[in-house]
């Protein structure tokens, strides 16, 4: 990796208007009435918006620091789980809303995972036709990806994040130490989105995540905060070159066709979704090997990656016909065709939109 500051806690996305702080930073969560009181003039009524899970942990504490600030805090607590990145907990969202009477210049924050950030930012896009919103990511995922670049939603039944707006926050404050309270398993899921940069992007921190995956899935303090850094960095650049995906910031969805049909056709409900992912890029791999764009070994070395990372490599099993019809449902897509991001090397993906379905009918095959 070039160059790595472990001390440099600010990166700015630069997008004229929209423009806003990631701050990275141990400990930080007090310090959010803090820094809330930086962004907006007067303090005045918002909003946190949580799960269950994450409300239990840190909802008290978010709370306190607002208002020791001035901020009159209301709360919307929803329940855990994708399952509920739904219409209803959208409803909810509104409901609690209206019932708070925010107004037009009242922040809602979004305290929790991807799932949470996803919904809060959709809510906030929509509300009023939009309110300012804050980032407080819980989980790996979201703090090395799904808080920074305003990519917002809620699942239909027909696709994942199918209905959504891109509304970019005015803040995204990320407290590494909050990542202890979290399951093992989302840890990893999480590893999967921060090697996606190496494999885009970044063939040497692809190297610095091998050399460092057990002292990350450890929490090791300065690891953690080299690789949250990293990857937030390369995440404003891809967002400030393109920030509604006209080109290179379809290169982020790498493993995602793949990944969101593995979630469509097992319901929501057996992988987590870095997880799906982390399949979704060894099968974009194998395709990448199968018709010539990569050189034999790519799938192996990035398997071996992932086995280390503690991420699930077997690919599940489901027929062709299966595959192309949850594939064809992906927002993604162009008209029929659908899009895969495949990979040149370690460090160089690309955009393929004439991929054969017969090459993908024999990717499935070869998996027996
Ligand atoms: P999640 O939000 O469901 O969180 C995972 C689990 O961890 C949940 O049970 C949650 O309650 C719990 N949790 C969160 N923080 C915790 C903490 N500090 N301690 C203990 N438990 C905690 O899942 P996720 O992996 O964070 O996000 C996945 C979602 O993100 C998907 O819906 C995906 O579509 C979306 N996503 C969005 C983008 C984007 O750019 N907007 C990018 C990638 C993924
Ligand atoms: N996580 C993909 C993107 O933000 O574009």
């Amino acid at each position: 990796m070039s160059e790595l500051d472990t001390h440099t806690q600010v990166y700015r996305v630069d997008l004229g208007t929209r423009s806003y702080d990631i701050h990275i930073e141990p400990g930080c969560l007090d310090g959010l009435g803090k820094a809330m009181g930086d962004l907006f003039d007067t303090p005045s009524r918002c909003m946190i918006i949580s799960n269950v899970t994450v409300a239990t942990l840190y909802m008290a504490q978010v709370r306190n620091s607002l208002e020791q600030h001035g901020w009159q805090v209301s709360e919307c607590i929803l329940p855990d789980g994708e399952r509920y990145k739904t219409m209803d907990s959208f409803s909810r969202i509104m409901d609690a809303l209206m019932h708070a009477r925010l107004s037009r210049n009242e922040p809602v924050i979004a305290l929790g995972g991807g799932v949470v950030g996803d919904m809060t930012g959709f809510a906030a896009a929509c509300y009023r036709r939009g309110i300012p919103f804050i980032q407080v990511p819980t989980t790996v995922l979201a703090q090395v990806d799904s808080s920074v670049g305003g990519k917002t939603a809620i699942n239909h039944p027909h696709g994942k994040n199918m209905i959504g707006a891109f509304y970019q926050p005015r803040l995204v404050w990320i407290d590494p130490l909050v990542l202890t309270t979290l399951d093992i398993r989302e840890i990893r899921a999480g590893l999967g989105e921060a090697i996606k940069y190496g494999l885009i992007r970044d063939a040497a921190f692809f190297d610095w995540m091998q050399q460092h995956m057990q002292r990350v899935q450890d929490l090791d303090a300065g690891d953690l905060s080299t690789m949250i850094h990293a990857c937030c960095r390369h995440k404003a650049e891809v967002v400030m070159a393109d920030e509604t995906e006209q080109g290179i910031r379809a290169l982020l969805n790498l493993g995602h066709t793949f990944g969101h049909a593995i979630e469509s056709m097992t319901h929501y409900s057996e992988f987590l979704h870095g997880e799906a992912v982390a399949m979704g890029t060894l099968m974009a791999a194998r395709l990448s090997e199968q018709l010539g764009y990569a050189g034999s070994g790519i799938e192996e070395q990035i398997r071996d990656c992932y086995q280390q990372a503690g991420l699930p490599t077997a690919i599940p099993n489901f027929s062709a016909d299966a595959w192309l019809d949850a594939m064809g449902h992906d927002k993604k897509n162009i008209g029929d065709r659908i899009r895969y991001i495949l990979l040149h090397n370690i460090g160089k993906a690309f955009v393929a939109e004439h991929v054969d379905p017969a090459a993908i009918r024999q990717l499935i095959h070869s998996y027996g």
